[in-house]
């Protein structure tokens, strides 16, 4: 018999029919009720099993284990589902033994000690809805730039540049550690190298994705990026999913419009099509915030900030605005920020926090960035301090979105690129779209996991991509 899944049966109320079911045994208890997930949705489906059941068959029932069953649907006699499987056959396909099995569903097992078993942890609850609404938002962020007529555009992994250029790069290389060989004056020769010359991972697509736009107007990438950066903490990732549209002929503005747009397309896709995960993240969020004390609890609770940020529209300010801001503060005239707060500075996440937390409580859109510290690639104003840049600060995440307007005019791209040590003569394509036809454009990144950390309310970064890659871990 053909299997059905038990999302299928657990939706429809139709009963008395013979149906096939395989998944794993959450529980069993009274030797009797099965609680069985096949991962097809949050629930599990109750397996009755006769008194008359076999004893082997009913010591080899543990937690872990996996089943085929076939059986009539019923209307259930208990509380807690409307349809339960009465068994008439049950058949072990994979043993577990209960005494070696790490994962213990009983006491609920921690997000850290989950962590350490990433290979089994899609098969607890928050983990399988976690998951399920990160396929929902992959798969939601496709549909938004399909039905708009964007082109995916597949772009390097292994690239020879440094879109960012800050240097932060995982190195390609099949030469010898031991004995690579060198130039006369003792530095590596990378001409030995796979590539005939030195190649690192992508810490973005955008260069090539701009390339794509100058011929399709509409492109973006979807893909992993890697990035060397020391940086151990909640929101960072060695290596992470980025989402990088580039439009021809778009400005600042009309980026700012369509980053909106696709935050609150992808929000409200998931809120439509995984209701039951995201209220059981939105239950397990609610008691994780009654562990706090109460003036760090957050005021909404997770269904609730996903629609509240749909139905308001983004605050939009300047860079100097932010700044005016976070000078005028409170927090800022007690010492509570920890990094001193000046026009020019890199605004640390304690800074975006306050912008968004406690004075806007909505996602905000800053823009016009002092030029020192955004990429070369950036438009320079008119002012000539600051660039069209722009970044979206999340409530909880931080920063969620980096974009731009793209600096269109040759002569100005490549002196800021002098200035910033950022080769040219190797860059010739990049230039080259600023040479045969180049119009203005503008284009973002918006990093996956951010995302779905936002949606999903979870707090760490490391809970929310299935083997998480941070310094000094890369097991799996
Ligand atoms: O701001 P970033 O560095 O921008 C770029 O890479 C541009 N090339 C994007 C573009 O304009 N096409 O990164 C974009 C986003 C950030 O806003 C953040 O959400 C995410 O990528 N991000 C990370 N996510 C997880 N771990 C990291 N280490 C991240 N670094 C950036
Ligand atoms: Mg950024």
């Amino acid at each position: 018999m053909q299997r059905t899944k038990i999302k299928e049966i657990l939706q429809s109320d139709k009963c008395d029919y013979q149906v096939n079911v395989k998944g794993w045994v959450r529980s069993f208890r009274n030797n009797q009720f099965i609680a069985l997930n096949d991962g097809s949705c949050m629930g599990n489906l109750q397996v009755v099993i006769g008194l008359d059941a076999d004893e082997q068959l009913i010591k080899g029932i543990n937690n872990g284990v996996s089943i085929s069953v076939d059986g009539m649907v019923i209307a259930s006699q208990g509380k807690g589902q409307k349809v339960e499987i009465k068994a008439d056959a049950v058949t072990i396909l994979g043993e577990c033994d209960p005494e070696k099995f790490p994962l213990q569903l009983k006491n609920r097992p921690s997000l850290e000690y989950l962590r350490e078993i990433a290979h089994l942890r899609f098969r607890t609850n928050t983990f399988g809805a976690v998951f399920r609404v990160r396929h929902t938002l992959a798969y939601a962020i496709h549909k938004f730039f399909n039905d708009r007529g964007f082109v995916y555009l597949h772009t390097p992994i292994v690239t020879a540049s440094d879109a960012e250029g800050a240097g932060e790069m995982f190195r390609v290389s099949t030469l010898p550690f031991d004995n690579p060989p060198r130039n006369e004056d003792g530095t590596i020769n990378f001409k030995e190298d796979f590539f005939g010359r030195a190649t690192n991972l992508t810490v973005s697509g955008q260069l090539e994705a701009e390339l794509g736009a100058m011929a399709f107007s509409e492109v973006y990438t979807f893909g992993p990026t890697f990035r060397a950066e020391n940086s151990n903490t909640a929101r960072h990732l060695a290596e992470f999913w980025m989402i990088e549209p580039e439009v021809a002929f778009n400005d600042i503005y009309d980026n700012m419009d369509l980053a909106e747009d696709l935050l609150k397309f992808v929000i409200s896709y998931a809120l439509e099509h995984n209701r039951e995960d995201l209220d059981f993240l939105a239950t397990r969020l609610a008691d994780e915030e009654k562990q706090k004390p109460m003036n760090e609890r957050s005021e909404m609770g997770l269904i609730e900030k996903l629609e509240f940020v749909l139905n308001n529209k983004f605050e939009r300010i300047t860079y100097t605005e932010a700044i005016d801001i976070l000078l005028d503060s409170t927090a800022y005239k007690k010492k509570k920020f920890q990094y001193d707060v000046k026009w020019g500075i890199d605004m640390q996440s304690e800074h975006e926090r306050y912008l968004v937390e406690k004075h806007f409580k909505k996602p905000v859109i800053v823009t016009g960035y002092p030029k020192e510290i955004k990429a070369f690639y950036m438009r320079q104003n008119d002012d000539g301090k600051t660039v069209a840049a722009m970044d979206i600060l999340a409530p909880g995440i931080g920063e969620i979105v980096g974009g731009s307007q793209r600096e269109e005019r040759l002569d100005k791209l490549t002196q800021r690129m002098e200035e910033m040590h950022i080769p040219t003569e190797e860059m010739y394509w990049y230039l080259d779209t600023r040479r045969f036809g180049g119009v203005p454009h503008a284009g973002f990144g918006l990093g996956f996991e951010r995302m779905v950390l936002f949606v999903t309310g979870m707090t760490n970064i490391r809970d929310v991509i299935p083997f998480p890659r941070t310094p000094k871990n890369a097991e799996f």
